[in-house]
């Protein structure tokens, strides 16, 4: 198992920041380019919603990124922030569902990291945070 976290100012040019780390992280693996973009698109939208929602764009406030493999290619990442919390789990999650439609977004960030996860829990408190747990097994590489 190897493991590092990354704690970072929550300002919108740490999510590329955050982005490459983890695929740089995730290189000895030797993941696909797919798997690759996959990770990437997880890590962004995260950060970003932890960012936007979580701290509703406060630049000064830490997002953490835990990411970690395991000897069989098992890669989990946990997407943290203090922030507001999600009132209604189920309805943040629902394709199209966004509490910021003011900002042009899509409501589509959760539904995307879903499906480019095997597993992808949100734990949540109002006030108090939210987490993003996913977890992804790469291909063996031969
Ligand atoms: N870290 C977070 N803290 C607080 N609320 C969140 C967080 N992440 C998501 N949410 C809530 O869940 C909703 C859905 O998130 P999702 O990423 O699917 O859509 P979006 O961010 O609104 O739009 P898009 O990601 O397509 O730009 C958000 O609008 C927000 O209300
Ligand atoms: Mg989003």
């Amino acid at each position: 198992m190897n493991k590092v976290t990354l704690k970072f100012k929550s300002r919108m040019e740490n999510e590329s920041f955050a982005r490459i780390t983890a695929c740089a992280f995730l290189s000895p693996l030797n993941p696909t380019i797919e798997e690759m973009m996959e990770i990437k698109t997880i890590v962004s939208e995260a950060v970003t919603n932890a960012i936007l929602h979580g701290y509703d764009s406060n630049p000064n406030k830490l997002v953490k990124l835990e990411i970690g493999y395991d000897d069989n290619g098992c890669v989990t990442m946990i997407i943290s922030d203090s922030g507001n919390g999600i009132e209604d789990i189920r309805q943040a999650m629902e394709p199209l569902y966004t509490s910021k439609a003011e900002l042009e977004r899509s409501g589509m960030g959760m539904t995307i990291m879903q499906t480019f996860s095997d597993s992808f829990d949100v734990i949540s408190r109002l006030k108090e945070g939210t987490s993003v747990v996913v977890q992804k097994q790469l291909q063996k590489s031969k």
